[in-house]
């Protein structure tokens, strides 16, 4: 089984998406069953590391994100990940705009795939300490409710 997390940059929301879902497969055993990665929707940042901002936060939460890189996602990701979950609404209009017509993936809002009280995971990229910690909040919620869809999948 293999997941994709995108946003727009992928150096804030989709690699604490990533961060954090790898710590709790490894915790939950699942670790050599599913495989986990993110992208941006943008060509921005390719290569960087996540933002010091995240890498800050997610480290305080028990979360070692430093050897992430970003890379941007491409048509291929759809015949290679089973799951592709998008941050937000624009994330997902420009996902579908790449998404190939044999697309073996099932591309979803993250959020809004398990019923939280919000739908999108706001950018923080402009944002103070605040938003950053609401991004691991909302990505700890979701990626719990993950873990156990996973479960019951594999
Ligand atoms: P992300 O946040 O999509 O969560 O990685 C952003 C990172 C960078 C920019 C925007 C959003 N940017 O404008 O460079």
């Amino acid at each position: 089984m293999r997941v994709l997390f995108v946003c727009l940059g992928n150096i804030c929301r989709s690699p604490t998406a990533e961060g954090v879902l790898r710590h709790k497969l490894i915790d939950a055993g699942l670790a050599d069953r599913v495989e986990v990665a993110s992208a941006g929707t943008s060509d921005w940042h390719i290569g960087k590391a996540p933002d010091s901002r995240s890498l800050r936060a997610a480290k305080l939460r028990g979360y070692d994100m430093s050897a992430q890189r970003a890379q941007q996602a491409k048509a291929a990701d759809f015949n290679t990940y089973d799951l592709i979950l998008a941050m937000d609404h624009s994330n997902l209009r420009d996902l579908k705009a790449i998404a190939p017509v044999n697309a073996k993936a099932e591309l979803d809002l993250f959020l809004s795939r398990y019923d939280g009280a919000k739908d999108e995971v706001p950018d923080p990229y402009y944002d103070g300490e605040h938003g950053f910690e609401e991004v691991l909040d909302l990505v700890e919620y979701a990626c719990d409710r993950l873990i156990v869809e996973l479960k019951g999948r594999l």
